[in-house]
């Protein structure tokens, strides 16, 4: 068992929250480098804020339609995170855009999940347009928060196969599965410092 205390971790979801999931299971483990602290949703009807206030974790809905701007929402939704001492912020399928602002305040600091092998696929239904192209291998991606969306560097990938018969139903089920692989061991991999996000905006692997 580690004795370094927890680095706390604040989850953005908008919906299911299976991802966030994930990280609160993941972060039971007593030797796991990381705590869930707090979950916002913009969405009130969110499934994960409920998963996580079953775990004792605050979980919050901030909805942008409470706000008259986009800076006002942003604001509110910081004050949760400093709010909760999270020094680390997982972005598990949070469908709103970032400003500027935002993502700089945390830069290095930020990571997302995204279904497919970026920079393959870049932004919504990943799992039909894999399909469409004809791809034999899609899979999932964690990455960096930057300005670009879905383009921060990586941190962790895992691949897999596609079946002929797949559908964007089955093979998402499969991404989704090895996305609960690979969030946890990139958070873990952040939140140890064994990866980093360099000046020059690619990710270091120290030790
Ligand atoms: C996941 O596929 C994730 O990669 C994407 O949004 C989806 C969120 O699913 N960014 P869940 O809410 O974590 O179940």
């Amino acid at each position: 068992m580690s004795n370094k205390p927890k680095v706390p971790v604040a989850v953005l979801i908008s919906g299911r929250g299976s991802n966030m999931g994930a990280l609160i299971a993941a972060s039971l483990d007593s030797a796991f480098p990381a705590k869930i602290v707090s979950v916002i949703s913009d969405k009130p009807d969110a499934k994960g804020l409920e998963h996580a206030r079953g775990f004792g974790i605050e979980a919050v809905a901030i909805p942008r339609s409470d706000y008259d701007t986009k800076a006002a929402h942003e604001a509110a939704v910081n004050a949760v995170i400093a709010a909760s001492g999270a020094q680390i912020i997982a972005l598990a399928g949070y469908m709103r855009l970032l400003s500027s602002d935002f993502v700089q305040r945390y830069s290095g600091r930020m990571i997302n999940i995204h279904p497919s092998l970026l920079p393959a696929f870049p932004g919504l239904a990943t799992h039909s347009r894999a399909l469409a192209a004809g791809c034999r291998v899609h899979g999932c991606t964690v990455h960096f928060v930057t300005e670009a969306m879905d383009e921060g560097p990586i941190i962790e990938q895992e691949a897999v196969r596609v079946a002929h018969d797949d559908t964007p139903e089955t093979l998402g089920q499969r991404v989704l599965e090895a996305e609960h692989r690979i969030y946890p061991k990139a958070l873990a991999m952040l939140a140890r410092g064994d990866v980093r996000m360099s000046g020059d905006g690619r990710t270091r692997f120290e030790g």
